[in-house]
């Protein structure tokens, strides 16, 4: 498959993606990187890796809005001939046209079990922090397809761990991020391993 990865932070999940592949255990490739955050750590790993990525951003192209800005990614999506995008830390909505042309084929990961702790405003350490204060035993990793509304889209892997006596969110952290970029490649291998073609997927 081509992935586009998209993503707009320190870029570790879109790192263990790409080493899965230089390890030969995901065949897929990637073939973009698409960001809002020109700054992130992502691109850098991009340039390392020579993958060519593509800021759009509404500060960038304030001029366009609706179908127009949905555009810029479709453009970028057909040129680099996407079968699947992968969302890994990317903090923008998709475009909803976007959304429509890839149907159960855009991919998210979340640092908790979904539905517990997702929807606006539960990403990065706020995911953890809520976890914590919620005084919950068990956290993890959820990945699932993604639709129009923030991380409802339907299921597709979750993995537990054990929030620790201790714990504070930034020892989650660090203990669901590992986990992250441990299954976030084996999903990837599943899907590249369906005997229909992802965009058949029905449900
Ligand atoms: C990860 O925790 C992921 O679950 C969430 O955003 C974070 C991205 O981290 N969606 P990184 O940029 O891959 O290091």
């Amino acid at each position: 498959m081509n992935i586009c990865v998209f993503a707009s932070g320190a870029g570790s999940n879109f790192k263990a993606i790409l080493d899965s592949i230089k390890k030969g255990y995901l065949k897929s490739k990637v073939c973009l990187l698409i960001t809002n955050n020109p700054e992130c750590g992502a691109v850098i790993i991009a340039e390392k890796n020579n993958i060519e990525h593509l800021v759009v951003n509404k500060k960038m192209f304030p001029d366009l809005s609706g179908k127009k800005y949905s555009d810029l990614f479709l453009k970028a999506l057909t040129k680099y001939k996407t079968d699947i995008i992968v969302l890994a830390g990317y903090m923008k909505m998709i475009e909803s046209e976007v959304l429509k042309k890839y149907k159960n084929r855009i991919i998210n990961i979340h640092p908790a079990l979904l539905p517990s702790f997702g929807g606006k405003g539960m990403y990065g350490i706020n995911v953890h922090k809520a976890v914590i204060a919620s005084g919950v035993k068990v956290s993890g990793v959820t990945v699932h397809f993604v639709n129009e509304n923030y991380d409802e889209g339907k299921i597709i892997f979750q993995k537990c761990c054990e929030v620790k006596n201790g714990d504070d969110e930034f020892t989650l952290q660090k203990r669901v991020l590992k986990m992250e970029h441990r299954y976030y490649p084996q999903v990837i291998k599943s899907l590249e391993n369906l005997e229909i073609g992802i965009s058949d997927l029905e449900f």
